[in-house]
């Protein structure tokens, strides 16, 4: 369970077994959660910067909790109370906050690569927790992780990734970490959200969601992404639910043992139904527990290979 490497930015650029460390070390850290003191102490004296340009709910705060369950001090930064309403620029941002001293930077930020761009003038570990419609690297490791540990492997299985491909920074890291375990990974959705550089990241590609599902055993469920549909791509969001909406009746197409996913913020009754959100096959709130330990495991593993004084309990 080593990983060589000081940042995490993206899931394209990892190995197989980088992924597997990940995974693994998350495994230990999901043990922890489960104990009455939820606590270790691989990073006390460490401090994490968490810095949002972006609202988050999950994101957030599973990495302000993976920080304070590793006994790391953090600070927290969203931009409504910031100096940057007041015009400063993210590189200005980020050296003010490191003159602090500093050991790790979290950010999630519109811009795609604007984790990378840290990673040019900053000292610190820099973590990717969602770069505009690049990756979200964490939430792809989740996914994986939650898929995992159900089947007890990824190779071979068959998972649809449903929904709006063109702004989702979920699904390419879902398909670069998929696809690199071994998994079969099929995108669905209306053909205006489907990028064609999808078919050449090794998925299959389908508009007939009927035919995408036949045989699955994973539905991961993009949100559509209301904020940023301002261009004419969904003719309407009834159109979309009727053609793409995941429901009961068509859950009728998976494999037995059929698990229903989704990163959330949900859209209840746009692209899943209510009833197949909350039913038994659905994992959506463990994903946000396994999101904790993945997160742990992340900030665990870039701060050992950094050399910091770190053991996992
Ligand atoms: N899945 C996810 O990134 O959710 P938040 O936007 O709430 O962090």
């Amino acid at each position: 369970m080593t990983v060589k490497r000081k940042h995490l930015l993206g899931l394209e650029e990892l190995e197989p077994h980088e992924i597997m460390s990940f995974l693994e070390s998350a495994k230990v850290f999901r043990e922890v959660l489960d104990r009455p003191i939820k606590k270790v102490a691989p990073l006390r004296g460490l401090t994490v910067v968490n810095l949002f340009f972006e609202p988050s709910t999950r994101t957030r705060l599973s990495f302000e909790l993976a920080e304070k369950r590793l006994s790391a001090d953090t600070v927290s930064f969203t931009t409504a109370t910031s100096s940057v309403k007041k015009g400063e620029t993210l590189k200005d941002t980020v050296r003010n906050i490191e003159a602090m001293k500093i050991d790790m930077i979290v950010i999630r930020h519109q811009s795609a690569g604007a984790p990378y761009f840290l990673t040019r003038f900053s000292d610190a570990c820099i973590v990717n927790a969602g770069d505009g419609q690049h990756e979200h690297p964490t939430q792809g490791l989740l996914d994986l992780y939650t898929i995992w540990t159900k089947y007890k492997k990824l190779a071979g299985l068959r998972v649809v990734l449903m929904g709006d491909a063109k702004h989702s920074r979920v699904i390419r890291s879902n398909i670069w970490g998929l696809t690199k375990l071994g998994a079969s990974v099929a995108v669905c959705g209306p053909p205006t959200l489907l990028p064609v550089e999808m078919e050449k990241m090794g998925v299959e590609v389908y508009t007939d969601i009927d035919k995408a599902l036949d045989g699955a055993d994973v539905v991961n469920v993009m949100r559509i992404q209301l904020e940023r549909q301002t261009s004419g791509l969904l003719p309407s969001l009834r159109e979309y639910t009727t053609l793409f909406g995941i429901t009961r009746e068509r859950l009728k197409r998976l494999n037995k043992n059929y698990t229903i996913m989704h990163p959330g913020p949900i859209n209840r009754g746009i692209e899943l139904a209510d009833d197949v959100a909350d039913s038994d096959n659905s994992v959506i709130l463990e994903q946000v527990t396994n999101g904790v330990a993945v997160r742990m495991a992340v900030l665990y593993l870039l701060a050992a290979s950094e050399g910091k004084n770190v053991k996992q309990d």
